[in-house]
Order: C-alpha cells, then sequence, then structure tokens
C-alpha cells in the first residue's frame, strides 16, 4: 500500500507498505529519520515516541498504514533549523544523556508536558515521563533537565 504522509512539515510518500509495518519502521527504514529509536518494539519504554496529529504515541505500536494522510513530527522535527529546540538544548545542558537510546522518545514526552503544562511541579513531570524507560541515568538528570527548559521558558 502507498503512504503519504506529512512528516516535520514535510509530504512524504513511500510505496509497497506492508499493512503490518510500523509507523516506527517506516519513519527510520524508509524515510531516513532513524532518531526514533527502536529499543523494545512492544509499547515498554518510549524510545520511539513521535508526535501524531499533535498526540505523542509509541510509534512502535502504530501501523504506518494509521498515519496515511496525517502529521507526525518526530524528535527530529523539533528544531529550528540548526536551532536545537529548548528542551534538546536543556537535556544537553544538564547532562542528561549517557548511551542516548531513551533520550529522543524522553524529549518529545517532555516537549510535550511543557506545551500542555509550562511550569510543571515534580510530580507532574514524573507521571508525563512515566511511560519513557532509561537504564542509564537513574533519571534524575533527567528531571533537571525537564526542570531547567521550563525554568527557561
Ligand atoms: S520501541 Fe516503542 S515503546 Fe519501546
Ligand atoms: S541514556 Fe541510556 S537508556 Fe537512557
Amino acid at each position: 500500500m502507498r503512504v503519504d504522509v506529512t512528516v516535520n512539515g514535510e509530504r512524504r510518500v513511500a510505496d509497497d507498505v506492508w499493512e503490518g509495518e510500523s509507523l516506527l519502521f517506516l519513519l527510520r527504514e524508509r524515510l531516513g529519520l532513524p532518531g526514533s529509536k527502536n529499543a523494545c518494539e512492544q509499547g515498554e519504554c518510549g524510545s520511539c515516541t513521535v508526535y501524531l496529529d499533535g498526540v505523542p504515541v509509541c510509534s512502535c505500536l502504530v501501523a504506518a498504514g494509521q498515519a496515511h494522510d496525517r502529521e507526525v513530527r518526530t524528535v527530529e522535527g523539533l528544531a529550528d533549523g540548526e536551532r536545537l529546540d529548548p528542551v534538546q538544548e536543556a537535556f544537553i545542558e544538564a547532562g542528561a544523556v549517557q548511551c542516548g537510546f531513551c533520550t529522543p522518545g524522553l524529549v518529545v514526552a517532555a516537549h510535550d508536558l511543557l506545551a500542555r503544562v509550562p511550569h510543571p511541579g515534580d510530580p507532574e513531570i514524573r507521571e508525563a515521563l512515566a511511560g519513557n524507560l532509561c537504564r542509564c541515568t537513574g533519571y534524575e538528570k533527567i528531571l533537571d533537565a525537564v526542570r531547567l527548559a521550563a525554568s527557561k521558558r
């Protein structure tokens, strides 16, 4: 099947997409956007989080065909050209990245939180990031990064 989808503001078309193919596979393997990571492929880790019509989803759980005629925004699409999004900058500044596998999903989740709640408290931050697993950082630096990004708003 053909999938015609707007990704990061650009219309993209992929042909011969298999019905069981995930949006994550489409983005990474067909559209050359490897920012979203493939860790569990079961909706458990959040490393594949992208926006679908403005709502964060685990792209490993969304069929590519479901994105047809819709809008996807990936971690690559958060930056404004060469200028990183403040959430991306805060992750760097706070040292919230180790292996980096969880980072794209956490950045999208934090970006969504701050768009909804510009100055969240710690419980709200923890709740918003609860679906994103990190096996490296112990989460403290990640919380610091979200607090930092919020403080700069
Ligand atoms: S790879 Fe999608 S939730 Fe883990
Ligand atoms: S930095 Fe390695 S999984 Fe989070």
